[in-house]
C-alpha cells in the first residue's frame, strides 16, 4: 500500500467581497511519497516519464518503493543502527592481503593481485574469452591453494568440465557449478566460505523476489547489489562476468559499475589472437592498466613481452608506418601506427581508422594542413594500429601525424626510430608522462633514435640518441625535409 502525506491548509478567497461571503476555502493537498528513478543514470525524478532527462534513455524511469515505507517502518532510535568503527581500523583490521594468482597478466590489472572482499566486473564481446579467462583464473587460484568456485549460468556443469579438460586444468582443485538461482548461489557460497567465486553471467542469474525476466535492468542490479555487498560481508571475493551491448558498454544499468571496485574491459579485434584485459576502474590499483593474452588452441596464454609481439610482424621500413612508443597504465608499449593515403575518386574522400579515435584524426589532419601547409584533401586517409591494440593516449599524435606524412610521400623513415608527444592546434609539441619509460623500452627492442617535444625534461634518455622538436613544423622538416605541395 502506497503512503500518503496529508496536509491541510486554508487560505481566503481571492474573489471581490460583493460577490462570495469571506468565509475561508479548506484545500486538501495529497503528497505521494512516492519517488521514480533512471535505472539507468540513476537521476531521480518528481514523476514518471517516458524518457529520462538526465540520460536520455527511453522507458528506463521507474517507482522507487521509499525506504520508510511498509508497515514494518520503524521510528528513529528504534533500530540497532549502524557500528561506527574508524577508530577500530588501525588498530583491529589486519592490512588486506592481496592474493595471486600466478597469471601476472592479471595480476597486474587488478592492481598486484586479487583484494579479499572485493568486486570485479568483466565485460566483454560474446566469445571474446571471458569463460575462458576466468576459469583459467579460477584454476590457478584454486591451484595456488585458495578456495575458488566457479558458477556458471550458460553452461552445464558438464561442458565446463569439457572446457577445463581442453585447457589442461582438470587437475586443478577449482569447484564449478551450474546454477543461476541466486538465493541458491548464496546459500551455498555462505557454507562453503571460498575465497573467490566468478560468477559467469550476471544477466543470467535471478533473483526469486523480482518479478522480471533473467537479464533485466531490475534483476541485474538487484543480483549485483546481493553480490556485492555478501563479498564485502563476508570477505569474499567476487568476480562478476558481464555482457557488453551494441556500443561495448556492460549491458544493464550503469550503477552496476559503480557498485562494484573494479571494472575490466576484456576486448580484442576479430580475426587477431591478441586478447587485452583493460582496467577502466580500479579502487585498488592504477585504472589503464592493460594485460595483453593470446588465445591459442588450449586457451588463453599471457604475453609477458607484447611490445616484442606488436612489433614481431613489422616488415622492412614502409611508407606510413611509424614504431609510437607508449604507455598503457604502468607498462611501456611499442606499437606500430600504420596510415595509407590514396588519390579518393569521390566526392568526400574517405578517413577510416581502425584502432584509434576517428575526431583526433580529423584534428591532426587539420593542424597538418593549417599549420604545415600539408594537405589531404581529395586523398582517402587509412589509419591503422597494428596487432588489434586500441590507443586512447595523446601521446600518439606525433607518430600519427609522421604516418599520415609519410605515406602522402611515399618516403620511410629509419627503422630504428620511435616518436611519441601531443600536438596541439597551434601545431606546438606538448610534453607528455612517462617518457623516461618509454626510452627504454625502445632501447631493450634495439631502437637507436627518438623524437621528442623539446619542452619536456629528460631525467634520463637509456642510451637513445634523443632529438627535440618545438612543434610538428620543425618534426617535419627534421625527417622529411621541403615537402611535395
Ligand atoms: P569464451 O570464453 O566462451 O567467450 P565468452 O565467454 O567471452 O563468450 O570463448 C569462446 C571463444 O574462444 C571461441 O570462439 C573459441 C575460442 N577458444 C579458443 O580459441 N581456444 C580455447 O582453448 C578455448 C577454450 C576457446
Ligand atoms: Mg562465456
Amino acid at each position: 500500500m502506497p503512503s500518503y502525506t496529508v496536509t491541510v491548509f486554508s487560505k481566503w478567497s481571492k474573489t471581490r467581497l460583493d460577490q462570495t461571503p469571506l468565509i475561508p476555502q479548506i484545500h486538501l493537498m495529497v503528497k505521494s511519497t512516492h519517488s521514480f528513478s533512471c535505472s539507468i543514470c540513476g537521476a531521480s525524478h518528481k514523476k514518471w516519464t517516458g524518457r529520462c532527462d538526465a540520460c536520455g534513455e527511453w522507458n528506463s524511469v521507474q517507482e522507487q518503493e521509499p525506504l520508510a515505507a511498509g508497515p514494518g517502518t520503524k521510528t528513529l532510535g528504534a533500530t540497532k543502527g549502524c557500528k561506527i568503527t574508524l577508530s577500530d581500523l588501525q588498530t583491529e583490521d589486519k592490512p588486506l592481503l592481496r592474493a595471486k594468482c600466478g597469471m601476472d597478466e592479471l595480476d597486474r590489472v587488478l592492481g598486484g593481485g586479487l583484494v579479499p572482499a572485493s568486486a570485479i566486473l568483466v565485460g566483454g564481446d560474446p566469445g571474446i574469452g571471458k569463460s575462458t579467462l576466468l576459469l583459467q583464473a579460477t584454476a590457478k587460484f584454486a591451484l595456488a591453494g585458495k578456495k575458488a568456485i566457479y558458477v556458471s549460468g550458460e553452461e552445464a556443469a558438464s561442458q565446463i568440465r569439457m572446457r577445463a579438460q581442453r585447457l589442461d586444468l582438470s587437475h586443478s582443485p577449482v569447484q564449478v557449478a551450474s546454477e543461476s538461482n541466486l538465493r541458491d548461489i548464496l546459500t551455498t557460497l555462505d557454507t562453503e566460505r571460498p575465497d573467490l567465486v566468478v560468477i559467469d553471467s550476471i544477466q543470467t542469474m535471478w533473483i526469486d523476489h523480482i518479478d522480471s525476466a533473467p537479464g533485466s535492468v531490475s534483476q541485474v542490479r538487484a543480483v549485483a547489489h546481493e553480490l556485492t555487498t555478501f563479498a564485502k560481508r563476508k570477505g569474499i571475493a567476487v568476480i562478476l562476468v558481464g555482457h557488453v551491448t551494441k556500443e561495448g558498454q556492460i549491458a544493464g544499468p550503469r550503477i552496476v559499475e559503480h557498485m562494484v571496485d573494479t571494472v575490466l574491459y576484456f576486448e580484442g579485434e576479430r580475426g587477431h589472437q591478441f586478447r587485452i584485459l583493460r582496467a577502466v576502474k580500479n579502487r585498488f590499483g592504477p585504472a589503464d592498466e592493460i594485460g595483453v593474452f593470446e588465445m591459442t588452441g588450449s586457451g588463453l596464454k599471457e604475453v609477458l613481452n607484447p611490445s616484442a609481439l606488436f612489433l614481431s610482424d613489422r616488415e622492412k621500413p614502409a611508407p606510413g608506418s611509424v614504431v609510437f612508443a607508449g604507455v598503457e597504465g604502468t607498462r611501456p608499449l611499442l606499437i606500430e601506427i600504420q596510415a595509407l593515403v590514396a588519390q579518393s575518386s569521390l566526392a568526400n574522400a574517405r578517413r577510416a581508422v581502425v584502432g584509434w579515435d576517428s575526431q583526433r584524426l580529423s584534428m591532426i589532419l587539420a593542424v597538418l594542413e593549417s599549420r604545415c601547409g600539408v594537405s589531404f584533401s581529395g586523398m582517402d586517409v587509412y589509419l591503422n594500429i597494428a596487432g588489434g591494440m586500441r590507443i586512447s593516449e595523446p601521446a600518439a599524435d606525433l607518430a600519427v601525424a609522421a604516418a599520415l606524412i609519410s605515406a602522402r610521400q611515399g618516403t620511410s623513415l629509419p627503422a630504428h626510430l620511435v616518436t611519441f608527444g601531443e600536438i596541439s592546434l597551434s601545431g606546438g609539441l606538448r610534453p607528455i608522462s612517462q617518457a623516461e619509460a618509454r626510452l627504454k623500452e625502445a632501447k631493450k627492442l634495439g631502437f637507436r633514435d627518438a623524437f621528442a617535444p623539446s619542452r619536456m625534461k629528460l631525467a634520463s634518455t637509456s642510451g637513445m640518441n634523443v632529438k627535440k622538436v618545438e612543434d610538428v613544423g620543425a618534426f617535419i622538416a627534421n625527417c622529411f625535409g621541403d615537402l611535395q605541395a
